[in-house]
């Protein structure tokens, strides 16, 4: 049975967060200092998890599964869960920051992912150290080139600009996906930092990325977006092709196919969502598959047209980015 929402969309793309932890701490996600990190037996089990994932394939028919965290890769024994959720036969696929990704790649590689994209905000190393708060960016590229190496195809490369902090490297970052063989995905600046630092003018929108990489490299449009976020381009010479995710300025929210899981096991019917079921209270309390399923599509029941951000009813969430997974 699909699982269809007020407003005639199909939800079938499940986004599980394993962990709220990182090992960077960027601005557009967490504060500087004085996260309360959620305690061990707050998280889901990955048996937990599995449970979960595997209502809403079985039951409602879901297509995509995608690992976020905090930083899924600082959970323990990773490949653990992927070869679980690879096992539902969906479209599996893992972001992270890539710091550890020389480590772990083979092994998620080998576990069944296929999919990864990798979180890289500025190649200059004191813009990459004022955004993410940690010296992290050669280990951040070696990650890049190992899930190259791996066989990851395409590897995606998450770009959040920021004005005045990054926005001056869009050609650069086109270069590097040229070069490297992987694919640029610009992303606009979403109000869901733990700092309130977000203000309209710091969103840089994805139209001025297209322009600005367009001078330079000529891009056409290609496929038509359908539920995916990223508007697509290609590079007219052939050499690759760039995403941009204009969140903001070009709301998607009128094909938005997701759910969120969060690492405590609360289940969420938007990233904005300010109400949450308590999925873990089912499982620990012996709950059945039925009750699991009845709870996902009463919490979808109540899924938002969409969000308002920019506008004056807009509510901030309570979690921020790294509670929520990305
Ligand atoms: N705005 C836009 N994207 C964000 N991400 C995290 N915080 C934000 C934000 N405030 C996304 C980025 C990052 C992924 C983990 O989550 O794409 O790469
Ligand atoms: Fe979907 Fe909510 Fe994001 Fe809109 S804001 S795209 S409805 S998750």
């Amino acid at each position: 049975m699909d699982l269809v929402d007020p407003h005639g969309r199909t939800v079938r793309d499940l986004r599980i967060s394993v962990t709220d932890r990182c090992n960077l701490r960027c601005r557009y996600c967490m504060p500087a200092e004085g996260m309360d990190w959620l305690a061990r037996s707050d998280l889901l089990t990955y048996e937990e998890i599995e449970r979960v994932a595997r209502v809403c394939v079985e039951r409602f028919g879901f297509t995509g599964i995608r690992i976020t965290g905090g930083e899924p890769t600082v959970r323990a024994h990773l490949p653990v869960l992927v070869e679980k959720l690879a096992a539902l036969g969906t479209d599996l696929s893992l972001t992270t920051n890539g710091a550890t990704l020389r480590l772990l790649a083979g092994d998620l590689r080998a576990a069944g992912l296929r999919r990864i994209n990798i979180s890289l905000d500025s190649l200059r190393p004191e813009a990459f150290f004022a955004i993410t708060r940690r010296h992290a960016l050669e280990q951040v590229l070696d990650g890049i080139d190992a899930a190259v190496d791996a066989g990851f195809s395409p590897v995606k490369i998450n770009c959040v600009l920021i004005r005045g902090v990054n926005d001056g490297e869009i050609v650069d970052f086109a270069a590097f996906g040229r070069e490297r063989g992987v694919t640029m995905r610009f992303i606009e600046f979403m109000p869901l930092d733990a700092d309130d630092g977000w203000a309209p003018a710091t969103v840089v929108p994805g139209a001025e990325v297209v322009a600005a990489i367009d001078a330079v490299y000529p891009l056409e449009p290609f496929e038509v977006r359908g539920s995916a976020p990223a508007e697509r381009f290609r590079y007219r010479d052939g050499a690759g092709e760039i995403g941009v995710i204009a969140s903001v300025t070009q709301s998607f929210c009128g094909s938005c196919d997701r759910v969120r899981l969060t690492a405590d096991g609360m289940f969420r019917n938007c990233l904005f969502a300010v109400k949450e079921t308590d999925l873990r209270s089912i499982l620990r309390s012996g709950g059945s598959d039925d009750d699991l399923a009845a709870a996902v599509a009463a919490d979808v029941g109540g899924k938002w047209a969409g969000h308002s951000i920019g506008k004056v009813n807009f509510i901030r969430p309570d979690r921020s980015m790294s509670q929520i997974g990305g």
